[in-house]
């Protein structure tokens, strides 16, 4: 008895003060949810441009990413794109197109940001490079799904990507493939024309060239405010979380 109100008095009294003393003692501790704040503010673009995720919230942006949360944010945009889709149908010209990012979009890059410290490390080009050459990304379950549906209901995918074709054109394009991406239009990347643009100066040059060939965006689905921003953006844009970089 004596010891069940030890425990309750510590539990009362001690737990907050073991917790906060066993935390970084940065304005990002988990009591008071500012790395959720910090999420938002990223999200929102709030944040542009942001370098790293804060040291403080690597135990958060871990559990984000894994523990379900990210699946489950994933599946509220794609509830939001198969909204969409039902209101819109292809004519049957083939000029009704739709714009998907790659990385983080269509196959994922989890596996290679638990490397580091999921975006706590700073950007590693030659890492990411070394990565991307294996051709190991895993598909988006959710997205694989919509790339289908888009596909199957007469829709032309166009797949845009910063990654270089010199560089990584085969490795990803046998990494979509094994992944079920089978059946876009095109894959669109990085080459020497496009040198030096930020990813939104490159994507959007790439849609203004398509809308000037006659199609028509309906929507552009990405991780990154660069692959939704800028001219021809489409008619709806669809945001897919990443806490873990920003692509300027
Ligand atoms: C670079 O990509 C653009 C757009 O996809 C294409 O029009 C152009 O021909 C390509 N240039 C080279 C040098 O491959
Ligand atoms: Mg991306």
């Amino acid at each position: 008895m004596k010891s069940l109100l030890l425990l309750l008095l510590v539990m009362a009294t001690g737990f907050k003060h073991i917790i906060s003393s066993t935390i970084p003692t940065t304005k990002f501790d988990l009591d008071n949810g500012l790395c959720l704040s910090w999420r938002l503010a990223v999200e929102a673009n709030n944040m542009e441009p942001w370098p790293t995720v804060p040291t403080a919230c690597l135990i958060y942006v871990k559990s984000y990413m894994l523990r379900g949360q990210y699946n489950r944010d994933v599946e509220m945009v794609v509830d939001q794109i198969y909204e969409f889709l039902s209101s819109i149908v292809a004519k049957d010209d083939d000029k009704d197109a739709w714009i998907l990012d790659v990385d983080d979009t269509c196959i994922s890059n989890i596996i290679y940001y638990q490397r580091k410290r999921f975006g706590c490390d700073p950007y590693d080009p030659q890492g990411f490079k070394s990565w991307a050459m294996k051709g190991a990304c895993p598909a988006i379950p959710q997205i694989l799904g919509v790339y289908k549906t888009l596909i199957e209901s007469g829709f032309k995918v166009f797949l845009i990507t910063g990654r270089d074709e010199l560089l990584l054109g085969p490795s990803t394009t046998m990494n979509l493939f094994m992944q079920g991406f089978v059946g876009h239009e095109q894959l669109m990347m990085r080459n020497s024309t496009h040198k030096g643009q930020s990813a939104t100066i490159f994507k959007s040059g790439i849609r203004k060239q398509l809308v000037e060939e006659g199609y028509r965006i309906h929507g552009n689905i990405g991780d990154q405010w660069s692959d939704l921003r800028g001219e021809c953006s489409g008619t709806r844009t669809f945001k897919l979380p990443n806490p873990m970089y920003f692509v300027p």
